[in-house]
């Protein structure tokens, strides 16, 4: 199945490293990043894993679950999961999907076949607390995501689905943001205490929002 942006992200029954989950149940009320690797006991995807898992506080503090996937098996998985702390300094305390009947690779569109037949791509998924799609990411089993750009794009979410603005080319954390195109000017200078700079009348700008 295809998904895009602005779908209802699907629920799923799934087998972890921490046992079984409920996708939806997992979320709660959290946004959610689900990000697929090509195989456990591979040297990006063991980067990759200890990389999120270093970045627990920052999760935390914008309210996202992190959910990984790969298509081996539980038992693997732990071995493998030994292996990322020992070498990535970190502890991984987020689950994995132990996906080896593909059933949320599917669903997720983690399989591209021309790619590989048997193992996903480098996906990942960006889902708010409405369960819907915000973000699909898709890079090749060769190169590794960055994960600051990970976190910018969560904050530049929440600070949409929060304030109505938007952000720029290569906006970055304490930066200007663009005033929402459906915000009258007259109204953004009240919405926007911090003042609103107009270049045009389509391309308006505030102070980050939420900073002091
Ligand atoms: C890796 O994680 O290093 C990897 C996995 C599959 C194919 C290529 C690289």
């Amino acid at each position: 199945m295809s998904l895009r942006l602005g779908d209802v992200a699907p629920n799923f029954k799934a087998s972890t490293s921490l046992g079984e989950i409920d996708f939806y149940e997992y979320l709660g009320n959290s946004w959610g990043v689900l990000f697929s690797h090509p195989a456990d006991y591979t040297p990006v995807c063991t980067t990759e894993l200890g990389k999120t898992a270093t970045l627990k506080e920052e999760f935390a503090k914008r309210n996202v679950k992190v959910l990984a996937l790969s298509v081996d098996a539980v038992q693997q998985h732990l071995g493998w999961i030994g292996d990322i702390n020992e070498t990535q300094n970190c502890t991984v305390d987020f689950p994995i999907i132990a996906d080896e009947n593909r059933k949320v690779s599917e669903l997720y569109d983690f399989i591209h076949p021309n790619a590989s037949a048997t193992t996903t791509v480098r996906s990942l998924v960006i889902i708010g607390p409405d369960k819907t799609i915000k973000l699909i990411i898709t890079y090749p089993a060769s190169t590794g995501r960055n994960f600051v750009e990970v976190l910018r794009v969560i904050d530049s979410l929440q600070l949409t689905a929060n304030y109505s603005v938007s952000t720029p080319a290569d906006w970055k954390h304490g930066e200007e943001v663009i005033v929402g195109t459906t915000i009258k000017t007259e109204d953004a200078l009240t919405k926007f205490p911090k003042g609103v700079k107009v270049v045009k009348p389509y391309l308006r700008y505030t102070p980050q929002p939420n900073l002091n």
